[in-house]
């Protein structure tokens, strides 16, 4: 048949994300700071002669369906979800899906929608996942970079600039947490909670004057953490992740994300990379290092 066919109608693509503060927090409009990754989704549309429907998809998600329905036309795709990011492990996978999504429907449609309007849509997608997202993925998937965010209204959103490289490592517990039920948790635990809340916010704007002192940094992440441990969103085992890449030399370790699971970041300085990798080799920990800025993170030009 024709070449056509061998070609998506639409592509759209996203990366995930790595929230270094703030998390939870921002839900109630505090202060955030997160960063894109180099790990993608990518949402691929095809001609398809019948119902839309995901043809091949990285994982399977009732939910997914429900999105694939509110973003694309009922007839004539066959979608394809391709994720390099895990999910469940606060990187971001929903956000990075959905906004790859709403560029794969803009390009279907032939629009090139604002960035505020690709924002509006792929948080209506968002919310399919989790219920009340702030946005704070949505925001990274589509800008790329690091950013301060704040939900508003009116929305902040403000790239920072970093003097020196940050080097990261990323430690996987191996179990995925629930996003919408530890933000659920949150708000039902307020407001005994929101002295806590108010803590984490504070922390996140100070945050954003550290970026270029490490040693300080680093340790903003350890008080975060003990933050997210007090509100109660982190684990044993991800305390036991944070001590792991401490004890290995890192300046700073605090989980990422909602918590309950998912991933734990921690900052170090690049000549000690190496060593928490080893360590957290050592105890089958997957883990690996990345580095701030990261050009392959930066948005498609939508
Ligand atoms: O677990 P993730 O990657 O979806 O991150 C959630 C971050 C929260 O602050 C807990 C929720 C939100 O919508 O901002």
């Amino acid at each position: 048949m024709s070449l056509v066919l061998d070609r998506p109608l639409a592509v759209g693509s996203a990366p995930g994300k790595l929230i270094l503060f703030g998390e939870h927090a921002v839900v109630y409009g505090q202060t955030a700071i997160a960063a894109a990754v180099g790990l993608r989704s990518t949402v691929s549309l095809w001609h398809h002669d019948g119902p839309t429907h995901i043809r091949n998809s990285s994982f399977d998600d009732f939910r997914l369906r429900r999105a694939v329905s509110m973003a694309l036309p009922a007839h004539g795709i066959a979608v394809d979800i391709g994720s390099e990011l895990p999910p469940g492990r606060g990187m971001g996978s929903s956000a990075s899906i959905a906004v790859a999504m709403v560029r794969a429907a803009a390009a279907l449609a032939g629009e090139q929608p604002e960035r505020e309007a690709l924002f509006e849509r792929s948080l209506a997608l968002e919310r399919i996942f989790h219920g009340t997202p702030s946005g704070v993925d949505n925001a990274v998937a589509l800008s790329g970079g690091l950013l301060r965010f704040r939900r508003g209204p009116p929305l902040e959103l403000e790239p920072l600039e970093l003097a020196q490289p940050l080097h990261l490592v990323v430690l996987d517990s191996g179990s995925p947490g629930s996003t919408a039920e530890l933000v659920a948790a949150v708000r039902a635990a307020r407001p005994r909670v929101d002295r806590v809340l108010d803590a984490i916010g504070r922390l996140a704007e100070q945050a954003t004057g550290l970026l270029d002192d490490h040693k300080a940094l680093g340790n903003a992440m350890n008080d975060a953490q003990a933050m997210l441990v007090l509100l109660g969103v982190s684990t044993p085992r991800l305390s036991e992740l944070c001590s792991l890449a401490r004890d290995a030399g890192a300046l700073g370790a605090k989980l990422s994300g909602a918590g309950g699971g998912g991933v734990v970041v921690a900052l170090a300085e690049p000549d000690t990379v190496p060593a928490i990798l080893a360590a957290a080799g050592r105890r089958e920990v997957p883990a690996f290092a990345l580095q701030l800025p990261i050009p392959s993170a930066s948005p498609e030009p939508t």
